[in-house]
């Protein structure tokens, strides 16, 4: 699936997008999918600050069959095999919803220092594949990442003492500051990657990337799959995470491919 310059595009800017990589019926199954888990109650959904729109669902890979599909796709799971190259399995899986005039900012941060933090993941070996659940436009809050700001390691090291979230770590817990978010764009410069639904976005987990607010008519939801390395997993000194923040199943992935083809998966 991927070329060699694809994978060189990852490696040098940390982040990768691939138009239009699913089609219409297969994401259409996986917005109906994601529909149905949204309304089922439980830790592994998060709402707003108003308590009503849903911010992030965990795990949908558990309990709807087109979610399993997907992170065993040879268009997600075998293009993260290459830009790793190690067999993986889904660390976490989760939706960022983003309702229509309502979904919050995601605040600027590096995904690793969470991770690093919450489930002492020893190396940055995981990878990041974004599937678009609907268009994403530049009005309805589109991901912005800073190109190459993988390549200097952490900027920060720890996390806020006023958490927004006990356990799964919102990125305001770990947010740059203004001088260092500056100091970045002064290097990279900023890219939000845009397009129809079902396109993908590979990003390393040490980018550094955030999203405005959504004021617009239209949803954005993104699922976002992390492969990480089967060598890499979490090493708790406490209590370990919830498994719908950090699975603890480390069992290699095998690619099952075109189970999602004409959405009937
Ligand atoms: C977002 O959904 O806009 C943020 C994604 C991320 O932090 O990985
Ligand atoms: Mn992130």
């Amino acid at each position: 699936m991927l070329t060699a310059d694809d994978i060189a595009t990852y490696h040098r800017d940390g982040v990768l997008v691939m138009p239009g990589l699913f089609s219409r019926a297969e994401t259409e199954a996986l917005q109906s999918a994601f529909e149905r888990d949204a309304k089922i109650p439980g830790g592994h959904r998060i709402t707003e600050a108003n308590d009503t729109d849903v911010r992030a669902v965990y795990a949908s890979h558990w309990r709807q069959p087109e979610f399993a599909s997907l992170t065993r796709s040879a268009r997600l799971l075998g293009s993260a095999q290459r830009l790793l190259d190690a067999p993986l399995y889904v660390y976490q899986l989760k939706t960022n919803a983003k309702p229509a005039f309502g979904g919050d900012k995601w605040a600027w941060h590096q995904d690793f220092l969470a991770w690093r933090l919450a489930d002492n993941i020893a190396r940055p070996r995981l990878v990041n594949a974004v599937v678009f659940l609907d268009d994403v436009t530049e009005f309805n809050g589109p991901v912005i990442f800073v190109p190459r700001s993988h390549t200097a390691g952490l900027v920060r090291r720890d996390r806020n003492d006023t958490a927004r979230s006990a356990q799964h770590l919102d990125p305001d817990d770990i947010e740059l500051t203004p001088a260092e978010l500056a100091a970045c764009v002064d290097q990279g410069g900023m890219v939000s990657p845009k397009g129809p639904a079902g396109s993908v976005v590979f990003f390393h987990p040490e980018i550094v990337h955030g999203s405005a607010p959504n004021m617009s008519p239209h949803p954005r939801r993104l699922a976002i799959v992390t492969y990480n390395d089967v060598a890499n997993p979490p090493r708790p000194t406490g209590t370990p995470r919830p498994e719908y923040l950090a699975a603890r199943n480390v069992t290699p992935l095998t690619v099952e491919d075109d189970v999602l083809a004409g959405g009937r998966a």
